[in-house]
This record gives C-alpha cells, sequence and structure tokens, in this order.
C-alpha cells in the first residue's frame, strides 16, 4: 500500500525582508524528501495576543489554526532574540493554543531549527521553545539539532543557503520528523 504523502507546515519567526530564518525555510523546501511536502505559513499580519478576542481571533490566527490542524507535522524556525524566543513566533504560538481546549497544537509532531548571526546558532531560543512543547503536548524530534551558527557566513546575498553540512543536517532533521510523524500516526484512526 503507498503511503500518503505526508503535509509539514513550516513556520518561521521573523517579520524581516532578508530574514535567514525565513531564507532557511526557503532552503529546506529544496530538501524535502519524496512522500511529504513542506508548505509555508508567513507571521505577518497577526496582531499582539489579546485574551478578550481569543473566542473570535482574527482571520489570519484562524487561518493559522486551521494550517496547522490540517498539517501532519510542524516545522518551527526560530530567530533568537535576548537569549529566547522571538515575540512574533510566541505571539503565533500563543493565539493559536487558545481558547482553552480548543489548542491547534495539541498532540502535534513537531521539529525545530534556527539561524543566528552568533555562536550558538538559536540554542537558547530552540531551548526555550522545547519547553513550550511540553505545556502544548506537542511531540519534538530530538535530534539532530539545527542551530545555524554566524548566519551571515552561511547564505548568499540572494538568501541562499549555502552550507553544506547544514543542509545535510536539515535533510536528517526532515526524514526523521516524518518517520517520527508515521509512528505517531500509527494506530491513530485515518483522518478525513
Ligand atoms: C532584539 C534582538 C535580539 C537579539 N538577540 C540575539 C540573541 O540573543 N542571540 C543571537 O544569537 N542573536 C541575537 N540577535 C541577532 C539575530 O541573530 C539576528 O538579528 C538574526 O538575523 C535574526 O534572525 P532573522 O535574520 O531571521 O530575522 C538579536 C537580534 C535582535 C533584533
Amino acid at each position: 500500500m503507498t503511503e500518503k504523502t505526508m503535509t509539514i507546515l513550516g513556520i518561521a519567526g521573523s517579520l524581516r525582508r532578508e530574514s535567514y530564518n525565513r531564507a532557511a525555510l526557503r532552503a529546506t523546501q529544496q530538501l524535502v524528501p519524496e512522500g511529504a511536502t513542506l508548505e509555508i505559513f508567513e507571521l505577518d499580519g497577526i496582531p499582539s495576543f489579546n485574551q478578550d478576542d481569543e473566542a473570535h481571533p482574527p482571520a489570519k490566527v484562524a487561518e493559522l489554526k486551521a494550517r496547522v490542524r490540517a498539517a501532519d507535522a510542524i516545522l518551527l524556525v526560530t530567530p533568537e532574540y535576548n537569549y529566547s524566543i522571538p515575540g512574533v513566533l510566541k505571539n503565533a504560538i500563543d493565539w493559536a493554543s487558545r481558547p482553552s481546549g480548543d489548542s491547534a497544537w495539541h498532540g502535534k509532531p513537531v521539529a525545530v531549527m534556527g539561524a543566528s548571526i552568533g555562536m550558538l546558532g538559536t540554542a537558547r531560543a530552540q531551548y526555550h521553545l522545547r519547553q513550550v512543547f511540553v505545556f502544548l503536548n506537542m511531540h519534538p524530534v530530538n535530534q539532530p539539532e539545527v542551530m545555524i551558527a554566524h548566519a551571515a557566513e552561511r547564505f548568499d546575498a540572494a538568501g541562499n543557503l549555502l552550507d553544506a553540512q547544514a543542509k545535510d543536517l536539515i535533510r536528517q532533521l526532515l526524514s526523521n520528523l516524518i518517520a517520527w510523524t508515521r509512528l505517531l500516526q500509527q494506530g491513530q484512526p485515518e483522518r478525513a
């Protein structure tokens, strides 16, 4: 029996036009193994979270929740701001986790990667994200850890990822995410 194509939803936590993380996510689309597709959701246009509006969120948040729900797995590509998760990404995570009992993230397999101009390649932001996954009940892939350090040297002016080692790690991360997702879906009823 042929397996159905797996949909991965990729979200980069930067709005910057020349963002390394958005570029890394675009580069990742070229590295997806057969049998899976990687769609990109851009976070621009999502307002600051206001709990007064959580039951009737803005259209872009409703779209985010629908896209997360429709995906088999999630790939978060995070920058690191002040040793942690950028507000843009955390804000989107918070919106899609609400209202209580209606989180779009619940039970989703997830992989993390990130690029920073610093020497630790978003390590601290990634570990903070992994802490957030505990409360969201997401299922993270542990390895490989894809931390693209010194990002200014790893991309060309057009945003192409040049680093062969980073590309190998990304391929492995995707492959592990796909295998992990299939494992988690085994025994669960087929989704409509
Ligand atoms: C508010 C702010 C805080 C930052 N803090 C960190 C940090 O803690 N660690 C780090 O490696 N880089 C830090 N940087 C630099 C980012 O790595 C760099 O701006 C990177 O390009 C952001 O990702 P992007 O290119 O996807 O937008 C910070 C940048 C900003 C704007």
